[in-house]
This record gives C-alpha cells, structure tokens and sequence, in this order.
C-alpha cells in the first residue's frame, strides 16, 4: 500500500544525526585573531568563537574538531558545501552575497570595519573621507569583508590584499601602508595589548556586521539547534561571561 511504501523509504541521514553518530562536530576556523580566534605560542586555538565552539559541542554531547580553511578565509564558504566541515564559526560576517551560497545562525555578535592608521597620521587622518585619497595606500584582509568596506568608503585610495592581520598589522607599523581596514574588535584587542600611542586607531565602526555561524543549506536541524543554544547561552548568563573574558569593554 502507499503507507507500506512510505515506510520502506527511510528519512535522510540528516547533519545532527550524522554528528551524534560520529561523536565529532568538525567546525571550519580561520585562527586570524583576538578576540574571536588566534593560535597561542604553543598551537593551541583560543578565543570567543573557539570557548563558543567547546560549549556547542558539550551540548551535543560530542567532541568538536577545527579545521581550516583550504585556502584564503572566504575559501571556507566552499569548504563548507564540499563537505569539509559541519559548521563555520569564525567571526563571519552574515552578507546577502555569502547568504546565496551557505545557511547562516541568528547572529550571535555584531562588530564593524574600522580603520587602523600608521601613528604619523594622528592628527591628519580622523575618518574614512580624510583616507579617501591616492595619497594613501590602504591594506585589507583578502576575502573579508575588509575588501568591500575598502571599496565602498576608501574607492579613491590604492590598496593591496595581504593574507593574514599580522602582516597588515606589520605594514602599518613601518609604514609601509597608511592604514588596515579591519574588523574593530581585532584592533581594540591590539591596541589594549600594545597601548594607545603605537597606533592611530579610529575607533568608529564603519559598517553594521552581524556574525553567525555557517551551515549548508540541507542543514535545518542543525540551524534550529544552533539558534536555540545561543538564545538559551545568552539568556542564563553563559554568553556574558564569555563575552567578558574576550572583549574589550
Ligand atoms: N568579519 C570579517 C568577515 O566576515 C572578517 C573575519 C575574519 N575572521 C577570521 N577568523 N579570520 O569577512
């Protein structure tokens, strides 16, 4: 009969089932900085994303696994649909471009670009519209979305891609390139770590960037366990404690 029939026809393995079953949840991170992921001296990953990532997987009840990227962070997008892991958790910022290709949590943060100034520019520089020049050269991280803030606020300044925030931290530093244009908490963590007059940091976020974590778009139950877990953390007090042990108030 049509029941029989329908019974034979088993449901899809879906991603939570295939997690649990496994008893790994492997998660897609860019260790590229503080205070959302970095590498310490000895290898080990830390961060809000990375203590995030631990507690989802307690939850679960499985042991998590970072892996990352094939190539430049935004390689992760592709990563994420070839299988290569379950989830992105990696301070990505949700856009309407990267929500055509891959599912996206409720944000969990928000965070803006902001710009970070060699120091002789100190006085000189107070925005974007004052960076806006050939005159200037500015650095963004390839694949970020450093690039489009560079292109929609700085479309007059010469610019070059670098791969990782230590080199255009490093760049700006000697004066090699005027300014970084970043996501803001990465340089709040720097310039608390380094003090206030090594770098001229403007400090107003230049765009409104919610960050979620990634799932393919098969991925419905574990979407709504993700959205849930988030709301429960950031309700009984979980999410503020991380929140206070990575961000600069
Ligand atoms: N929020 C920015 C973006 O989505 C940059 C994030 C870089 N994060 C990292 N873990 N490397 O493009």
């Amino acid at each position: 009969s049509f029941f029989a029939c329908d019974e034979q026809q088993k449901a899809p393995e879906s991603a939570v089932d295939r997690i649990l079953s496994k008893g790994v949840l492997r998660i897609g991170m860019d260790p590229g900085y503080l205070p959302f992921e970095m590498k310490d001296r000895q290898g080990e990953l830390m961060g809000f994303d990375v203590d995030l990532a631990y507690l989802l997987g307690d939850t679960m009840g499985v042991r998590v696994e970072f892996i990352p990227p094939s190539g430049s962070y935004a390689t992760m997008l592709d990563d994420l649909k070839a299988n290569r892991f379950d989830i992105i958790i990696s301070g990505m910022t949700i856009t309407p471009q990267r929500n055509l290709k891959i599912m996206f949590s409720d944000p969990y943060i928000t965070v803006g670009q902001a710009i970070l100034a060699n120091n002789r520019h100190r006085n000189t520089i107070r925005n974007a519209d004052d960076l806006n020049s050939t005159n200037y050269l500015v650095v963004y991280l390839e694949g970020t979305t450093g690039a489009a803030a560079v292109d929609r606020f700085l479309p007059r300044a010469r610019r070059i891609a670098v791969s990782t925030q230590q080199e255009g931290v490093a760049m700006v530093r000697e004066g090699r390139a005027d300014a970084f244009v970043y996501d803001l908490p990465a340089f709040a963590t720097l310039v608390a770590k380094e003090g206030k007059n090594v770098f001229h940091f403007i400090d107003q976020p230049l765009t409104f960037e919610p960050i979620g974590m990634g799932l393919r778009f098969t991925d419905h139950e574990l979407l709504n366990l993700i959205n849930n877990f988030t709301r429960q953390i950031q309700a009984d007090g979980t999410y503020d404690t991380l929140y206070d042990r990575w961000f600069i108030q």
